[in-house]
């Protein structure tokens, strides 16, 4: 097991902004995420769990923390059912679907998430969500001990799953079979996404949650927001739930256009707007 100390985490953050761990390990699998969480016990320092880094936000500065990388990549399929290590990227276990037309997931492509972050926050699309497919996850809890939580334990809604202080190494799924072209589909999925969202940019994808009421990007733009900059960030306009970030970028920048469009939103329509995005702040 190898820990790096003082690790540069910015490097590896989709948003490029951040600062540094005290601590840092990447683990390939079972044994490995045991042994370091066994270490962690020891030392008593606090865990912080990474996934693909996509949906971070992270201050600059020294965490005085063990952040763990989880990279446990597998797919082992027995007939519509697919075990999946939690470091799995989620565009390959969909082109997996896709090629073994294996249908539930599909929806969800071009979200670049880990399955096991993609639980942790329910990523979803317009056309579904991943706990849909979920049959149960396995887990270690922070004492290493190891359980197998069904779905219908997790209280899953809209981009939330309730899942702490546990950390996800496999992810079963059921899927259905299908004579239909997935690959057709996923196509369409993307094509509607790239056409309205700004993904030909540095973003951090939507930064605010919707809700059964709203869509965030929308109440952004109706308070004249699209293209409003603070620093090296600025609202897209595009996409007003999206935020491009510039080279050189701050987390001070981002955080504060975050909530200055937040205050902006309460002041004219009455509506507390919530993060969609982790914050990491010392
Ligand atoms: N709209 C505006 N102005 C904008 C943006 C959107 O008026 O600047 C309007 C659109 O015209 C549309 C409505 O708002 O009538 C909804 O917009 P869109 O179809 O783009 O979807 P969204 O609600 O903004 C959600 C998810 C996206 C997901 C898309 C497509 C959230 C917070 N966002 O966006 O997820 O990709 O549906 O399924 O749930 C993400 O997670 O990073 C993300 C972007």
């Amino acid at each position: 097991m190898k820990i790096i100390k003082n690790f540069d985490l910015k490097k590896i953050l989709n948003l490029n902004i951040g600062g540094k761990a005290l601590f840092y390990a990447k683990v390939q699998n079972l044994p490995e995420l045991e042994e370091i969480l066994r270490w962690r016990k020891t030392k008593g320092v606090n865990l912080k769990i990474l996934g693909k880094g996509t949906n971070i936000l992270m201050q600059e500065g020294l965490f005085e923390e063990l952040f763990l990388q989880i990279n446990i990549d597998y797919i082992f399929p027995q007939d519509q059912i697919l075990r999946v290590g939690a470091g799995t990227h989620l565009n390959r276990l969909i082109k997996f679907c896709v090629k073994n037309k294996l249908k539930g997931l599909e929806t969800l492509w071009g979200i670049p998430a880990s399955v096991g972050g993609a639980i942790v926050k329910n990523a979803s699309t317009k056309w579904g969500e991943i706990s849909e497919r979920l049959s149960n996850i396995k887990v270690l809890d922070l004492k290493g001990k190891k359980f197998t939580i069904p779905k219908k334990m997790i209280p899953f809604s809209y981009r939330y799953s309730g899942i702490k202080d546990l950390v996800i190494y496999e992810a079963e799924f059921k899927l259905e079979k299908t004579k239909e072209s997935l690959d057709e589909k996923i196509k369409n999925f993307f094509e509607y996404r790239r056409s309205t969202q700004p993904l030909e940019y540095k973003n951090s994808g939507c930064v605010f949650k919707n809700s059964l009421e709203f869509s965030a990007g929308e109440l952004i733009e109706n308070v004249g927001l699209k293209g409003y900059s603070i620093g090296k960030v600025s609202v897209s306009l595009k996409h007003a739930n999206f935020f491009i970030v510039k080279e050189g970028a701050r987390f001070s920048d981002f955080y504060n256009l975050m909530e200055f469009v937040k205050n902006k939103v309460k002041e004219k329509t009455g509506i507390e707007l919530e993060p969609d995005l982790v914050i990491w702040k010392i």
